[in-house]
C-alpha cells in the first residue's frame, strides 16, 4: 500500500509519497506566500495552504497506482491560530508560530494568571507564538471576529478537517496552544475559561498515529482516490520530524534545522520542569517530549544569502570555510531575526552582528550566522543538561541539515555526535509513518521507527573544535543580555 505525508510548512508544504516497507517513491514541493502585514507579524492564508495541498497530492500522485493510496497523515507548522465562522469560512488569516504580536497578552498570562497556574494547567508557560495568547488578542483586538468563531483549529488540522470532514487535532500539535493539559492529554478547563471560550469550539483529541475518518466522496474523485483512503491526525512538524528520524522511546535527541530551529528531546515519562524555558509536550508515539524552539534557523542563512549576499549558491558561499576557522570566528550573530522564543522569549529581540573589522570577510560573516543559530540551539540543549538530561548524541534534519559545513559546526558547538538520516524529510516522512501505522502496517510508532529509519553517517565532535567552540560559546551567552534592553529602546 500507498502512503502520503504532508508536511505543512512555513515556505512551502512537503509532500512525500511512501511505500509500506518505507521506500520513498517521490517528493513534491509547492510553495505560498508568507505575510508580514507589520514588524514582528506573521501570517498565512488557510485556503493557500489548501490550493497548495490538493495541486501538490496530484502532482505526487501522477506515475502511482492510486487504488494503492491507504492513508495520509501530517506533519504540521505547530501553534498558528485558524479560525472559521459558522459557515466554516475562514475568519481572518492564520496568526503563525513566529508571530509575536502577544507581548501583552503572554505577560497577562505569565504574570497576572502567572506561570505557576500556567504550568499547572499545562505543563508549559506562555510564549507570544502559542495559540492562547492570540486568542486573547483578537478577543481584544477583533471582538467581530471573535465572536463570529464556531472552530479553532491548528494549521494542519485544517487541511484534515477539508479532506476528511472531522474537526480534530492531535495531542502533540495541541500541546502548543497551551489549552491542553499535556499530562492528562485533554483540554484544560481553566485555561478554556482564561480565554473566553468552550470545548465546543475545540477540534476532538487523538493520538498522532489514529485515523480521524476517511476521504470524503467529493475530495477523493478529484484525487482519483478511493473513499477509504484513512486520514490519519499527524502531529505537530516537530514531534512528527521525531518519528521520521527515529526520535521515540527515552532520552533520544534530534535537531530540526529548518525555518525554524529545534531542539527535541523524547522523555518516556511526564515529569515537571522548573523553569520551563522550554516546552513539555505530549510525543506523536503516545509519550512526552521536551522543546526548545529559535525562531529562525536555516531562515538566517536564506536570509544572508538570498537578501543581503544576493545569491541562490549556498553551498559555494560555504565552500572556502576552512576547518581552522572553526571556533575562531571573531564575528558573533545573534539570530533573532523574528525576536527570539527559546530561552529568551522576547518579541523585541533582533538579528545582530558583532565584532566585525576591517578584515572581517565576506566568509566570516557568512560562519557567523551559521554558527550563530548553532549557539542558540546550544541555548536549549543547556537548559535540558541542567534539568539532567544526558545528551550525548542527536539526529538532524530539515533544509540546513543538507550542509556539512552547518553539521560539522553543530556536532562541534554541542560537542555531540550527530547522525544523519538516510532522508531529512521529517515531518513528511514522519508524517507518512503515521499514516502506515493507522493502516496497521508496524504495531506501534516505535516499531515503525525501529524497521524504517536509517542512520547513514555519524559526524564527531572535534576535541580541538570542540574546546575553540566551548570558549566562543561562553562569550555568546554574554552578548544577549547587554544587549536586551537596546532592542526595546530600538524597537
Ligand atoms: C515549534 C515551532 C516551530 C514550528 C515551525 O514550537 O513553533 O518549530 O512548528 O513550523
Amino acid at each position: 500500500m500507498l502512503y502520503i505525508g504532508v508536511d505543512l510548512g512555513t515556505s512551502a508544504v512537503k509532500l512525500l509519497l511512501m511505500e509500506g516497507n518505507g521506500a520513498i517513491k517521490k517528493i513534491v514541493s509547492k510553495e505560498y506566500p508568507l505575510y508580514f502585514p507589520n514588524p514582528g507579524w506573521s501570517e498565512q492564508k488557510p485556503e493557500d495552504w489548501w490550493t497548495q495541498v490538493i495541486a501538490g497530492i496530484k502532482e505526487l500522485t501522477t506515475e502511482c497506482d492510486k487504488s494503492q493510496v491507504a492513508g495520509i497523515s501530517f506533519g504540521g507548522q505547530m501553534h498558528g491560530l485558524v479560525i472559521l465562522d459558522e459557515n466554516d469560512n475562514v475568519i481572518r488569516p492564520a496568526i503563525l508560530w513566529n508571530d509575536g504580536r502577544t507581548q501583552k497578552e503572554t505577560d497577562y498570562l505569565n504574570n497576572v494568571i502567572g506561570t505557576k497556574k500556567l504550568a499547572e494547567y499545562t505543563a508549559n508557560i506562555a510564549f507570544a507564538g502559542f495559540t492562547a495568547p492570540k486568542i486573547l488578542w483578537v478577543k481584544a483586538n477583533e471582538p467581530d471576529n471573535f465572536a463570529k468563531i464556531k472552530k479553532i483549529m491548528l494549521p494542519k488540522d485544517y487541511i484534515a478537517y477539508k479532506l476528511s470532514g472531522t474537526f480534530c487535532t492531535d495531542v502533540s500539535d495541541a500541546s502548543g496552544m497551551l489549552l491542553l493539559d499535556v499530562k492528562n492529554r485533554k483540554w484544560s478547563p481553566e485555561m478554556l475559561e482564561i480565554c473566553g471560550i468552550t470545548e465546543a469550539q475545540l477540534p476532538k483529541l487523538f493520538e498522532s498515529y489514529e485515523t480521524v475518518g476517511t476521504l470524503k466522496a467529493d475530495i477523493a474523485a478529484e484525487l482519483g482516490f478511493g473513499t477509504s483512503v484513512k486520514i490519519v491526525a499527524g502531529a505537530g512538524d516537530n514531534a512528527a520530524a521525531a518519528v521520521g528520524t527515529g526520535t521515540v522511546g527515552d532520552g533520544m535527541c534530534n535537531i530540526s534545522l529548518g525555518t525554524s530551529g529545534t531542539v527535541f528531546i523524547s522523555s518516556k515519562n511526564f515529569s515537571e520542569n522548573d523553569n520551563n524555558a522550554i516546552h513539555f509536550f505530549d510525543h506523536a508515539d503516545g509519550t512526552y517530549h521536551l522543546m526548545g524552539c529559535m525562531l529562525s534557523a536555516a531562515s538566517c542563512n536564506k536570509w544572508f544569502m538570498d537578501e543581503i549576499l544576493k545569491t541562490k549558491d549556498y553551498a559555494g558561499e560555504q565552500k572556502d570555510i576552512t576547518e581552522d576557522m572553526l571556533g575562531n570566528n571573531k564575528v558573533y550573530f545573534l539570530p533573532y531575526l523574528m525576536g527570539e522564543r527559546s530561552p529568551h522569549n522576547n518579541p523585541d529581540a533582533r538579528g545582530t552582528f558583532i565584532g566585525m573589522s576591517m578584515d572581517t570577510s565576506r566568509e566570516d560573516m557568512t560562519l557567523a550566522v551559521l554558527e550563530g543559530v548553532a549557539f542558540g540551539l546550544r541555548d536549549s540543549v543547556e537548559v535540558a543538561r541542567k534539568l539532567g538530561i544526558k545528551l550525548e548524541r542527536t539526529k538532524i534534519c530539515g533544509g540546513g541539515a543538507k550542509s556539512p559545513l552547518w553539521k560539522k559546526i553543530i556536532a562541534n558547538v554541542m560537542n555531540m555526535k550527530v547522525d544523519v538520516i538516510e532522508s531529512e524529510e521529517g515531518p513528511a516522512l514522519g508524517g507518512a509513518m503515521l499514516a502506515a501505522v493507522a493502516n496497521g502496517e508496524y504495531a506501534s510508532v516505535e516499531e515503525a521507527a525501529a524497521k524504517l529509519v536509517k542512520i547513514i553517517d555519524t559526524v564527531e565532535p572535534d576535541p580541538a573544535i570542540a574546546a575553540r567552540y566551548e570558549e566562543q560559546y561562553k562569550k555568546f551567552v554574554q552578548i544577549y543580555p547587554a544587549l536586551k534592553d537596546i532592542y526595546t529602546l530600538i524597537k
